[in-house]
């Protein structure tokens, strides 16, 4: 077991879903209710770390300590994660990023087209950015814990995202989690370690991945 630090951290933590608008009543999004990330939030600022929770839309209150930064989409939680995240020790990707996004967002309502009953629409979509790897590309000495949302084959599509993304460790959870308040989580790390919490509270998975985190920034840079 290594000692923990007793150092405050300076820590990022996303959260919730990302809001992509294709006019201004309408967008594609997904069932994240962001209750992961908050619980995160929560368990860090209760270990006396400073708190940076970038929020995408979700009906959750900030845990008290917490600086809260709200956004809608991905690219603007982007903006917020690269600027919060220089002077950070580390980051918590717990968001639901939108990896897509309408090419257009139409400035008035888009209007339903007469036509035959069975006349198809399309959207065109283009990609987002990949926050989790555009700041690990440069994370320095900087430690990043991911998260995996997978249905099928999720421990080689978790250890792929953690090596693709440059994270240190990746927290692996399946669909049943989304907007739940208990959820199964494995923690997949660089080292080859797994640790598996199955059907715990948020709460409870929220205070484990912390004190990962704290083990994490302590750690020399290779034995992550
Ligand atoms: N992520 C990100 N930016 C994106 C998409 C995902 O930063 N545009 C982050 C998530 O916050 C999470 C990790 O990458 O920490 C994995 O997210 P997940 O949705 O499981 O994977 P994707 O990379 O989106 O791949 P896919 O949806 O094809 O499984």
């Amino acid at each position: 077991m290594k000692a923990v630090s007793k150092r405050a951290l300076n820590l990022v933590i996303t959260a919730g879903p990302t809001r992509e608008y294709i006019d201004p009543v309408r967008y594609l999004s997904n069932e994240s209710s962001g209750k992961m990330g908050f619980a995160i939030a929560a368990a860090a600022v209760a270990r006396g770390h400073k708190v940076t929770l970038i929020a995408g839309p979700v009906h959750l209150e900030t845990p008290a300590g917490v600086e809260r930064i709200d956004v809608v989409s991905a690219r603007e939680m982007l903006a917020a994660l690269k600027e919060a995240f220089l002077p950070a020790d580390g980051l918590i990707m717990a968001a639901a990023v939108a990896d897509y996004r309408p090419a257009r967002r139409l400035a008035g309502k888009w209007k339903k087209k007469s036509g035959p009953r069975d006349t198809r629409i399309s959207l065109d979509l283009v990609e987002n950015p990949d926050l989790l790897a555009t700041v690990g590309r440069r994370k320095g000495p900087r430690r990043i814990m991911g998260f995996a949302l997978e249905t099928s084959d999720g421990r080689r599509r978790a250890l792929e995202k953690m090596l693709r993304k440059n994270a240190d460790c990746i927290a692996l959870n399946g669909a049943s989690a989304l907007n739940a308040d208990r959820t199964s989580v494995t923690l997949l790390a660089r080292d080859g370690r797994e640790q598996l919490f199955a059907n715990q509270t948020k709460a409870q998975v929220a205070k484990v991945l912390v004190r990962v985190m704290e083990e994490l920034c302590v750690s020399p840079i290779g034995e992550a």
